[in-house]
């Protein structure tokens, strides 16, 4: 698989197009802009394979917000700032005046005299939108409840770097349809990858994604399903993806998530009704035994640890591109 020969194809997207832009949701770009992000992202890891240093970010400062734990964003944002020639700076909400009941809107004006950008992982999405309306700098959304637009991105630069292209790609998302899956369903309508989503009753997206991620798809020729048989969606699949049935901020529902997800595990007797070279893709932390058996994830078909890795190379692109 040539993947320079792939990006060569690619549409050209003006890099100074991105200047200044947040990304809340991954559906702030184009799928020509995604795919331009991708490709830096492609290059960026190259260079750092290979030893070279590029530092377009020397003398910048990104600011990251966390209300919700984290291993990978705080980490791969941290280090991609400083591969970039920056600095990422913790803040923890709670440690913030923001944890004592500053209003978002004074903490954003703060914040846009000191550093040059933001990201941010908290609960509610409408904060990381009152966030971005009232900084100046750019706004990047670490993971919300509703989404998870990093994750997305790199998602998709697993797919492509395992399967060589995008378009066509049959994804089978299996599980709870929660942030990361609403990025991720959101990013494959826009560039053009099949996806079919099983979600036990009660727990499918929100109509207004499935609509938007329906009118991207008309566009891209993505096809969506929307099913709750997990056999259906990953009939002939070549990536399966699932996440926990319980995410951060819902630990409440934990015993009736668990009765409700019941039949949801990708284990290998739901795998082998996938396509024979199918990758097994979650964005992690995974609870195995739960949303997947230990021998998938730990098994031959897993990206899980390219996947994790990508965030590095995804997120370093999008810094250099809006900074
Ligand atoms: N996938 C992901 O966002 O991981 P963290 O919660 O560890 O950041
Ligand atoms: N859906 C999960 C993703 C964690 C990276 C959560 O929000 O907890």
């Amino acid at each position: 698989m040539n993947l320079a020969k792939i990006s060569e194809s690619w549409p050209t997207v003006q890099p100074s197009a991105f200047k200044g832009k947040d990304l809340l949701r991954i559906d702030e770009f184009s799928g020509d802009e995604l795919l331009y992000l991708l490709q830096s992202a492609l290059h960026l890891k190259q260079l750092q394979k290979s030893g070279q240093q590029y530092e377009p970010l020397k003398g910048k400062t990104l600011g990251m917000i966390f209300d919700k734990a984290s291993t990978r964003t705080r980490v791969s944002f941290e280090v991609g700032m400083y591969q970039l020639g920056g600095m990422g700076m913790f803040l923890s909400g709670k440690e913030l005046q923001l944890g004592r009941g500053e209003p978002i809107s004074d903490t954003a004006q703060v914040l846009s005299r000191y550093i040059d950008a933001i990201m941010i992982r908290t609960y509610s999405h409408a904060d990381v939108e009152q966030l971005a309306k009232y900084a100046s700098i750019p706004i990047i959304n670490g993971l919300t409840d509703m989404f998870h637009p990093c994750q997305a991105l790199a998602d998709m630069m697993t797919i492509l770097e395992h399967k060589g292209r995008l378009q066509g790609v049959k994804l089978a998302y299996v599980g709870d349809g929660n942030n990361v899956a609403n990025s991720l369903v959101l990013a494959a309508a826009l560039l053009g990858v099949d996806v079919s989503v099983a979600a036990p009753p009660g727990y499918n997206m929100s109509e207004e994604i499935v609509k938007t991620a329906q009118q991207y798809a008309d566009e891209s020729g993505a096809s969506l399903t929307f099913t709750d048989d997990p056999v259906q969606a990953v009939t002939g699949a070549d990536a399966i993806y699932t996440d926990v049935w319980t995410s951060m901020g819902f630990e409440a529902e934990n015993e009736v998530r668990l009765k409700a997800f019941q039949g949801y595990q990708i284990d290998q007797q739901l795998a082998r009704h996938a396509a024979a070279d199918y990758i097994f893709l979650h964005c992690l932390p995974a609870h195995r035994g739960e949303e997947v058996a230990a021998d998938i994830i730990d098994g031959r078909h897993s990206v899980v640890f390219d996947q994790a890795e990508n965030r590095l190379h995804a997120q370093k692109a999008v810094l250099a591109a809006v900074i």
